[in-house]
């Protein structure tokens, strides 16, 4: 053994890969991303490197945030809640889309640029693009001096930890957070945003227990890998907050398992993906007890009736009959916005127990880079 392996073995702890350590991980880092910022005694949240721009950034005419893979999810995750809270449009995109689109930016948008590393080439160009409109330009990151956030005008960051796995797991979690605390400092001049912010800081309170208990999944979905390990393809399905789990949980499981793997949002299924929906297609449906949950049992519904037998994540407080046949993955129930932040945590465990199952190694995947700083 050379130094080096001994002393990835040191930072991996009881752990046989960075991946599942950093999904591990979880219930400390967000800790992490909140301390200091957010108050649970007078719900206020202050994030510190923001403070010199706020009034700019409120007095903007819409927000864009720019971002690649794991990050971008994130920016998917938050859209509706930020829209919710601000009250401001919103909109996000692909860096190297922005780019190739060439986007129209003018001098009152407020752009925020999300990247664990900070170093993304196609994240970098588009902050480029929109500091040369004149933009203002914040920039999310993990790592503390990095390009990103160096040349964006103001920021936060996300006090993850390292992150070694190529595969992103609890960056997404705190970038995720990150978001959120932007938008609920954002709206606190607004009145009527009261009791929503409370809730989800409340939410934010419990969020370490929820994903300690949800990371209790492990064992069982051990054996859901053991069971899908031969699969071809795989399908996760969901709809509302969910939409961003489906694309961040297929992600992992192509970045590390090789399966190809679709997230489909369940609003389109009737739109095509449908056809795919027969007994041997593997399929996970995300089914939270939110406002989408009718439309999310009309999707169970469809699905079944095509001989469909999906795995459902679903709440540990959820007796619908419509799973009596069905395996399914209980997860705490949480506040509808951060719930995703639970709901992802076992698609990161079974897109590793995969990996392993398979017998690849979860953090070096094949032609994957942690950092791509080529475009
Ligand atoms: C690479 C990594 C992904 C990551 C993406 C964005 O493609 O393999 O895991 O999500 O870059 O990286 P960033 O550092 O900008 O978040």
């Amino acid at each position: 053994q050379t130094l080096e392996q001994e002393l990835a073995q040191i930072q991996k702890g009881r752990f046989a890969h960075f991946m599942i350590k950093e999904a591990f991980d979880q219930p400390e880092s967000v800790v992490n991303t909140m301390r200091g910022r957010v108050n649970f005694n007078d719900y206020r949240v202050v994030l510190g490197g923001l403070r010199s721009q706020l009034a700019n950034i409120r007095r903007s005419r819409r927000i864009i945030f720019s971002a690649c893979g794991t990050s971008f999810h994130s920016c998917v995750a938050v859209k509706s809640i930020f829209a919710e809270l601000t009250e401001m449009p919103i909109s996000v995109e692909l860096s190297s889309s922005f780019l190739d689109e060439q986007l129209p930016i003018f001098r009152d948008d407020v752009c925020i640029f999300v990247s664990q590393s900070g170093e993304t080439k196609d994240t970098l160009l588009a902050l480029e693009y929109c500091k040369e409109r004149g933009a203002l330009c914040v920039g999310v990151t993990n790592t503390v001096g990095s390009t990103i956030s160096r040349e964006t005008h103001c920021g936060v960051h996300i006090n993850a930890g390292p992150e070694i796995s190529v595969a992103s797991t609890k960056a997404y979690s705190s970038q995720f957070i990150a978001l959120t605390m932007i938008a609920l400092q954002l709206s606190d001049d607004n009145m009527q945003k009261v009791a929503r912010r409370t809730e989800i800081i409340n939410g934010l309170y419990r969020l370490s227990d929820d994903l300690r208990k949800t990371l209790e999944l492990e064992p069982q979905i051990k054996q859901v890998a053991e069971q899908l390990k031969t699969a071809r393809n795989l399908i996760v399905i969901g709809r509302g907050y969910q939409s961003a789990t489906c694309l961040e949980g297929a992600l992992k499981i192509k970045e590390v398992t090789y399966i190809h793997a679709e997230g489909i949002l369940a609003g389109e299924l009737k739109h095509g993906p449908l056809a795919l929906i027969e007994a041997s297609m593997p399929i996970i449906l995300i089914m939270p007890k939110d406002r989408h949950y009718s439309d999310s049992e009309n999707a169970l519904k469809q699905i079944t009736a095509r001989m469909g037998k999906p795995i459902v994540i679903a709440s540990a407080e959820d007796t619908s009959p419509l799973f009596n046949d069905l395996q399914t993955l209980r997860v705490p129930q949480t506040v509808d916005a951060l719930q995703p932040l639970v709901n992802i945590v076992p698609l990161q465990l079974l897109s590793y127990y995969l990996a392993v199952a398979r017998g690849i190694d979860p953090d070096s995947p094949r032609n994957l880079a942690k950092s791509v700083t080529t475009a």
